[in-house]
């Protein structure tokens, strides 16, 4: 219950409304009375001043630039655990046994095949399709072959469903990739970790055998962790939405790559990507600037930024020395992209352009670095992000149908349009 209140007056009205406080963070004021008490509705478009729900799963400081899965530090998780370990902690809250995560791997791992069928349903594709538009509606099909997990009333559906889609996410990547290359599709092996499995039906053919190099399933695996989970960002908040109306997941979880697939969001790291290949050299950095701070220019600097965060986003401290190690293992650290984005950083970060609006990269700036020298062309970036977040979409997810509070999300409006006129033949107009 909350023990501190605020009072609101206008119109003659006084209003007192509850002020929730959290286990971090900010106060939040309780206006869920506050149409049916004051008849005014609050006014925030892009929700920047607006807790949509309440969750126990991630908390990030943006002023510290602090990520915490379940109240671990990211750059723990990154460090020490591994992507499907992480799932887990989002999934049931703790930290999980030996005997637990070995029974959870095993079970992913047993899920990992899609239904023979859905390869029909890859062809209908033209072949220049974007991997995301193919996982949008890959997902989404979901719904009409696993009918026996669509009920979302029915916790051991909703249980089923989750591991499939965490299991099966990496599978519908690695064939949208396939595809687009015009390439076999790799069928998953369960001798393998979920990053090394992922890698391989996206690397091997069947000409040859697909050795998989350690580096790079460690590397792959700590990108999975780095996107796993983020708050209610637009695409979690679009999964929540969706939900609220009892939509069955797997449609939940297609609104959700939807979502992510834009630039300002998922899509940045293919963007930010293309956007180092057109700076092209060092010298060609303070026009980029120049043009990130003109107000009409639409051109913005792709991977920095953030609603969050107004410090360091850690995923990007993580993922930058990954960077290094991995180029530097891959014997490509005088990767001129690497080279670009480091100088694009400092330079950005000593103008006070970027200072003042507190402008630091975030996980999209050197993610595609990585993933182009592990072999993935661009167009794979957002699907990457896309397979990580799924765990992320699906706790958040099954927190909101656990909880008694839930209602169908239905914001309402500041109308501006015409008001009650007639109807005018057009004989008359
Ligand atoms: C992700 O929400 C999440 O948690 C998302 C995410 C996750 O894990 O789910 O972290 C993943 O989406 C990361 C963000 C990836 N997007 C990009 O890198 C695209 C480039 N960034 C911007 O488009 C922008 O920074 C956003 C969209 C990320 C945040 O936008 P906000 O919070 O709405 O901020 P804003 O657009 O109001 O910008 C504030 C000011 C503006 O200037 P003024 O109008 O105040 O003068 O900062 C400027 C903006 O013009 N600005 C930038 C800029 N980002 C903001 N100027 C130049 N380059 C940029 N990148």
């Amino acid at each position: 219950m909350a023990d501190k209140t605020a009072k609101l007056t206008f119109d003659g009205k006084e209003i007192e409304l509850p002020i929730l406080s959290p286990t971090a963070g900010p106060d939040v004021l309780d206006i869920t009375k506050l149409y049916a008490q004051g008849g005014v509705f609050t006014y925030d478009p892009g929700f920047t001043s607006t807790a949509a729900c309440d969750s126990t799963i991630t908390f990030i400081d943006g002023g510290k630039g602090e990520l915490l899965h379940r109240g671990y530090p990211i750059d723990q998780l990154a460090e020490d655990s591994h992507y499907l370990e992480v799932c887990y902690v989002l999934l049931y809250g703790e930290l999980p046994s030996a005997e637990q995560l070995e029974d959870f791997e095993n079970r992913v791992t047993m899920h990992t095949m899609l239904h023979e069928q859905m390869v029909y349903f890859y062809r209908g594709f033209r072949r220049d399709a974007h991997p995301m538009a193919i996982m949008t509606g890959v997902v989404g099909a979901m719904s009409a072959f696993y009918h026996d997990s669509t009920d979302i009333n029915d916790p051991w559906q909703r249980e089923v469903a989750s591991i499939r889609l965490i299991a099966k996410m990496p599978t519908i990547a690695a064939w949208a990739y396939k595809f687009s290359i015009g390439q076999p599709f790799v069928y998953p092996r369960n001798d393998l970790d979920y990053a090394s499995n992922f890698l391989r039906m996206c690397f091997a053919v069947p000409a040859e055998d697909y050795q998989v190099n350690p580096i790079l399933s460690r590397a792959m695996d700590r990108i999975f962790t780095l996107h796993a989970d983020h708050e209610q960002n637009a695409s979690t908040s679009t999964v929540r939405l969706a939900s609220s109306s009892g939509a069955n997941p797997f449609a939940c979880i297609a609104a959700g790559i939807a979502c992510l697939w834009g630039p300002a969001h998922g899509g940045a790291n293919q963007a930010c990507l293309e956007m180092l290949e057109e700076i092209g050299s060092v010298d060609r950095i303070p026009e980029y600037i120049a043009r990130a701070k003109d107000k009409d220019d639409p051109f913005r600097l792709m991977g920095f930024g953030h609603r969050v965060y107004k410090n360091f986003d850690p995923r990007a401290k993580v993922m930058k020395k990954s960077a290094d190690e991995v180029l530097e293992l891959l014997g490509v650290e005088n990767n001129p992209k690497l080279q670009v984005a480091k100088e694009l950083e400092k330079q950005a970060l000593s103008d006070p352009y970027f200072a003042e609006k507190k402008l630091f990269p975030n996980v999209d700036f050197y993610s595609g670095i990585i993933l182009e020298a592990m072999g993935f062309p661009t167009s794979m970036f957002t699907p990457i992000f896309a397979l990580a977040r799924t765990v992320g979409w699906i706790s958040q997810w099954k927190e909101q149908l656990a909880d008694p509070k839930l209602k169908i999300g239905r914001p309402r409006q500041l109308y501006m349009g015409e008001t009650m006129r007639d109807y005018v033949d057009i004989e008359k107009r």
